[in-house]
Order: C-alpha cells, then structure tokens, then sequence
C-alpha cells in the first residue's frame, strides 16, 4: 500500500544514531535526575531552554508527551458538555475527536488559501479558538502576516483566548517565516503549542505550550494527576541534540528530503490530475489539499484507491461531524518516496478520470 494517508516523517529523517548518542550523553550527565519522578511541567533545564527561546518565564512553559497530550488537558481543562469552541473548516482530525468526545459545540471559521478568515469570526462567547497558522494540517495552508495581526487584534478585543499550533512552522522549504500570532501578539491571549515531533522525531513524544501563568499550573496538575511526571529521558535526549547545535544541521537535512517529496507531489498531481482539480501549494509542513470537483466522493474514490493499493484521508474527516470536504483529500508526502509519490498520484489520476464522464 502506498500512504498518503500518514503524516509521519520517512525513516531517513530519522537522526537514529546521533540520538541514541544524546540519550547515552543525557543519561551520563544528569541521570539521578533524569531517572527519578520529578516536576510534572518537564525536565527543568529544557524548560528554561525553551523559556528563553520564547521569552516568558520557565513557569508558563509546560512540556508534554507530544503536544496532543497537552492538547487533551487543556481541553478537559476549559471544555464542558456544551461549551463552545471554535475551530477552522477544515481541521486536524485528532483535536475534533477529542472536543466531541469531550461534548463540545464546535463551531467552524471559514478558510481560503490564506488562511482562516478573521473578519468571519463568529459572535459569541467561546473557550478558545483552535488554530494552526502555518503550513496547516490538513490543508497546507499558511495564514498571511496581515491576517495574523488582525487575528491577535480581534483576540485581545474580544478577550478570546486562542491556541496557536504551530508544530510545522520550521519545516519550511522555501519562502520567508513569518512571526507567529503569539510573537505578534505579547502577553498571554494566544497560547502557543509546538512539537519536536516534527523537527527531532515523533518518537521521543516531546511536546510543548506557552500558557498564561494560572492555566500553565493548571495544565502541570493535570499532567501530575495523569502520569505524574514525563519521560525526562526523551526531554534530556532532546536538550542534548539542541545543545550539541545538532538541531538546525539535521532540520535542514529533514527539509531537503521533505522538500524533494513535495515537488515530487506537486509535479505528479499537475501530470495526473484533471483540469477541473485544484490543490494548495504548500510552502512546507506535510500535507497537500486536492479538491475534486467533478470527482466521485472522496469516500468512494478512497474505496476505489484501497483496492488499487494507495491510501489517503478524505476530506470529511478533518470537518466537524464530516459536514464537508466531500470532493477533497489530504495527501501527505511526508513518509512515501518520491517514486512510490509518482506512482500513488498516477494510480488516483487514473480512477479519478475514470469517474469523471459518470459524474458529469
Ligand atoms: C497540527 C498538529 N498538531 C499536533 C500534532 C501532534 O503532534 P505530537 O506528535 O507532538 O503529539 C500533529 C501531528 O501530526 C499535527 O499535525
């Protein structure tokens, strides 16, 4: 089976022995520590290291394992069976499971190819907004520099507080970064969450936030009451990656890889696909959106796909409730070489000119 449907890093970028290298080094330094209980916000110096990066005190950050892990507190911390949140159309779908199963009304923010659009905010009083500015999953998509002023303006004038997910944001492979909404924005209405998952390796489970004070404790007795404290063992590997400067040498090597990947998926879905398709063009993250407009439904076309050996995720799954996305399907390039790219793309193309004439 070809995936397009994981949005997980080939094995190449993996750095295996360099950090297999770190957790020896880690564990030789500070192992009495590393291998005892400890304070449940994260191992103390990878705080500060991340405390300084973002310029808040080590109190408001709090590393978890993997940034859903926060994700799930945070929510069982501010959603009740009714409480409103808002979310962009469309969404990554693991955050959705958690709100629904946590009884929230999920309300949606419109999206074009710049992003959410502030100005359609809904009214009305919500929890949060959940949002993921930069090379989004699953659309790929990157909020312009103007809209994220205007969205960290209408924050502090509605007193909304927003969760800013930016696990993407350095897996760039061209163009200029923007500042985040939180850089933007100062003081504590945006609450920012990224991962090393993406950057150092999913497995180490190494996620973090940058909350307002009162909530920062509160998200740290939570994970207490969950697990009592994290692995440090994964927080001191990836301090000791960072501090022996091997991070930004292996992030430019994982983004010429992923790069490659891309460019073998765009080129392919210009090849392949019909007139009528249209697709984002990521500046970086994993994932491209393809809508079919004279396609069949996504769910039939991943049916078809299934059987002909490729694999996606249709385009409901990412909306609340599946309400929409019927035509579109997320693609990831991230685990799939760029051959096996070429051939997946060729096999979708095919099935996907055979259901045109029907469905004209
Ligand atoms: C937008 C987004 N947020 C969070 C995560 C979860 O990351 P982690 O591995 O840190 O839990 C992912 C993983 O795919 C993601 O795409």
């Amino acid at each position: 089976m070809l995936s397009f449907a994981r949005g997980v890093p080939a094995p190449e970028c993996l750095a295996v022995e360099e950090l297999a290298d770190c957790a020896r080094a880690a564990l030789e330094r500070d192992g009495r520590t590393i291998l005892s209980y400890g304070p449940g916000g994260g191992y103390g110096p990878l705080r500060e290291w991340l405390a300084e990066r973002h310029g808040v005190e080590p109190s408001r950050i709090v590393i978890t394992s993997g940034s859903l892990q926060g994700f799930v507190f945070l929510a069982e911390r501010l959603v009740r069976p009714g409480t409103r949140v808002l979310v962009e159309a469309p969404t990554y779908d693991r955050p959705l499971k958690i709100l629904t199963r946590l009884g929230a009304e999920i309300v949606t923010v419109p999206m074009d190819d710049d992003g959410l659009v502030p100005d359609e905010l809904p009214q009305g009083d919500f929890a949060f907004l959940y949002t993921i500015p930069t090379f989004q999953n699953p659309s790929g998509r990157t909020l312009s520099l103007e809209r994220r002023r205007r969205l960290a303006e209408l924050a502090a004038q509605r007193n909304l507080l927003v969760l800013e997910d930016d696990p993407y944001g350095l897996v760039r492979y061209d163009g200029e970064p923007l500042p985040s909404v939180f850089e933007l924005a100062g003081g504590e209405q945006i609450a920012y969450c990224s991962s090393f998952s993406k950057t150092v390796a999913p497995g180490v489970r190494v996620g973090w936030y940058v909350l307002p004070p009162q909530l920062a404790a509160e998200i740290e007795a939570l994970a207490v009451s969950t697990y009592i404290s994290p692995p440090y063992l994964s927080q001191a590997t990836v301090l000791e990656f960072l501090r022996r400067q091997s991070f930004e040498p292996n992030l430019e090597r994982v983004n010429d890889l992923l790069r490659e990947r891309r460019d073998a998926m765009l080129e392919a879905l210009a090849r392949e696909l019909p007139e009528d398709a249209s697709w984002t063009q990521p500046g970086g993250g994993y994932f491209v959106w393809v809508d079919l407009p004279s396609g069949p439904p996504s769910s039939k076309l991943l049916a078809e796909a299934e059987e002909a050996g490729v694999t996606f995720v249709k385009g409901s799954d990412f909306f609340p409730g599946g309400r929409g996305g019927e035509h579109s399907l997320r693609l990831a390039f991230s685990f799939v070489s760029p051959e096996e790219i070429a051939e997946g793309v060729a096999r979708l193309g095919s099935l996907v000119r055979a259901a045109a004439p029907a469905a004209l």
